[in-house]
């Protein structure tokens, strides 16, 4: 069976392939109220391929916002387990435009890389199991195991709407173990499994001082300026060394014991890659941590925009009558989003002066996820990574983030499986996103390889 769907799948390079630059054509940018259609097509486009590929009871599901895509197959028998396979159809904005080398929306191959706004996160890594499950239903008629397909369109906007999806939909989400492929590998031949992502909490600032924009001789020096303030506080959230200031902020950090350390240096990681990769000109962090521990083990705090006062061409003396703020915190476990984003709101309480006033909005905010390296989904991933690529995986921590990864241990009961297909260079979320081709491909293969052992972990052990 496994042979069939390898050998229907190496057929199909092409189609599959063709296929996937459908799926990058279609804008489906979830922050922006102005594709709310397209990004509502690719849900349907999305729901349209699933039924191609032999599976059943799709459903496109809506929400408050953009709507969620399920499929099942349920047919592998009483005994047989069950995975959810869960990923993302919604992608970043493609702004800045002008830094594109081809349009966002059109992808292209260039040194087998197709670059499109959405290759690598997630288009191009969750196609890969529906290519995988449909290898299986078009070449054996049937899969070894039972599959729920979950692909939302809200992930890059904190994934609200599933979140509270779940906890009402327990049966029809109920499975053995989860598998999300949203994630990097180390390189090409380098296969590498994520056991922790970090979680965040994301706050927007508004501070005003004057009703109106003042002339700033007049009232200079006399009134505060509610950017410099603003500055000011900046200035005090975070130190130069990478500390974030806010009392309390650290209280619920779980310290790295000595054997992770040893663990996460052994992790291959170059810092001079790291630079190349980021073009910044020196590295930079709290001194205390190495490089690894300080993307994937320690929380940040990181102003995203701020802007106020006036932008235009030429100068104008004012003193601005607000400035503005958004601000993302990356978490690790044990802390806790809304109790981060009260110490976050206490702490501008207690250091603004009373010149100027400030709103506090605290957008999402999620949970890191600390998973289980011991688990019989991990070592079926690391044994199909290893077939494949002819490695075994290493383990590692990622900084970013996916919120409904916590929610699918802790409301669902579900092992995960981080099971990445991207490249440290695939430049997610930036301009010129990109996808190595051979990757979907091989990532088809690790798919159908794991879909199949995790079903025979459950005939030699059923628990
Ligand atoms: N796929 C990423 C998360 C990720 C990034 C995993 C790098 C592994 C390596 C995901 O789509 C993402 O960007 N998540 C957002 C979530 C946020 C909007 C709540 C993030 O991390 O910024
Ligand atoms: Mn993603
Ligand atoms: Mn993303």
């Amino acid at each position: 069976m496994i042979n069939a769907a390898l050998q229907h799948a190496a057929r199909q390079h092409d189609s599959h392939q063709a296929e996937l630059f459908d799926f990058l054509r279609l804008p489906s940018i979830s922050t922006d109220p102005a594709y709310a259609a397209p990004t509502a097509a690719t849900a349907d486009w999305l729901a349209e391929r699933l039924t191609a590929a032999g599976l059943e009871n799709v459903r496109v599901i809506p929400t408050a916002r953009h709507p969620l895509v399920y499929a099942d197959w349920l047919h592998a028998g009483p005994d047989a387990p069950t995975v959810l396979i869960y990923g993302h159809y919604d992608v970043q904005p493609a702004d800045p435009l002008e830094l594109w080398d081809t349009p966002p929306f059109e992808p292209q191959v260039r040194d087998d890389y197709v670059y499109a706004r959405g290759a690598a996160d997630d288009k191009g890594q969750v196609y890969i199991h529906v290519k995988a499950a449909e290898a299986y239903l078009r070449a054996a008629g049937r899969l070894p195991l039972n599959v729920k397909f979950l692909i939302e369109g809200e992930e890059e906007i904190g994934s609200a709407n599933l979140r509270a999806f779940i906890p009402h939909n327990r049966d029809l989400l109920a499975a053995d173990s989860a598998l999300v492929s949203d994630s990097a590998i180390l390189g090409p031949d380098r296969p590498a499994l994520v056991y922790s992502l970090r979680g965040n909490c994301h706050v927007l600032l508004d501070i005003t001082g004057p009703s109106r924009d003042l002339h700033s001789g007049t009232y200079g020096g006399s009134i505060n300026n509610p950017l410099n303030a603003l500055g000011h506080l900046l200035a005090k959230l975070k130190n130069e060394f990478g500390h974030v200031m806010i009392p309390g902020f650290y209280d619920r950090v779980r310290p790295l014991s000595l054997e992770e350390r040893e663990l996460l240096a052994q992790f291959p990681i170059s810092e001079t890659e790291w630079l190349a990769q980021t073009g910044a000109p020196a590295l930079w962090g709290e001194p205390e941590y190495t490089l690894v521990e300080r993307i994937g083990a320690r929380p940040t705090l990181d102003v995203t925009g701020m802007w106020g006062g006036y932008i235009g061409e030429g100068s104008k003396t004012i003193l601005p009558s607000a400035a503005h703020a958004k601000i993302s915190m990356r978490l690790v476990p044990d802390q806790e989003p809304a109790e981060i984003a009260a110490l976050f709101e206490q702490f501008v309480r207690d250091t603004l002066p009373p010149s100027v006033r400030a709103t506090v909005r605290v957008g999402g905010g999620s949970r890191a996820a600390l998973i289980d390296r011991d688990t019989p989904p991990m070592r079926a991933a690391a044994a199909a990574y290893e077939t494949t690529f002819g490695r075994p995986p290493v383990f590692m921590r990622e900084g970013g983030s996916i919120p409904v990864v916590t929610d699918f241990g802790d409301q669902l009961g579900l092992p995960t499986v981080l099971m990445g297909f991207g490249l440290p260079g695939d430049r997610i979320h930036s301009p010129n996103e990109r996808f190595y081709l051979p990757n979907f491909h091989k990532g088809i293969e690790t798919s159908i390889r794991y879909l199949a052992l995790l079903a025979a972990q459950s005939a030699a052990d059923p628990a």
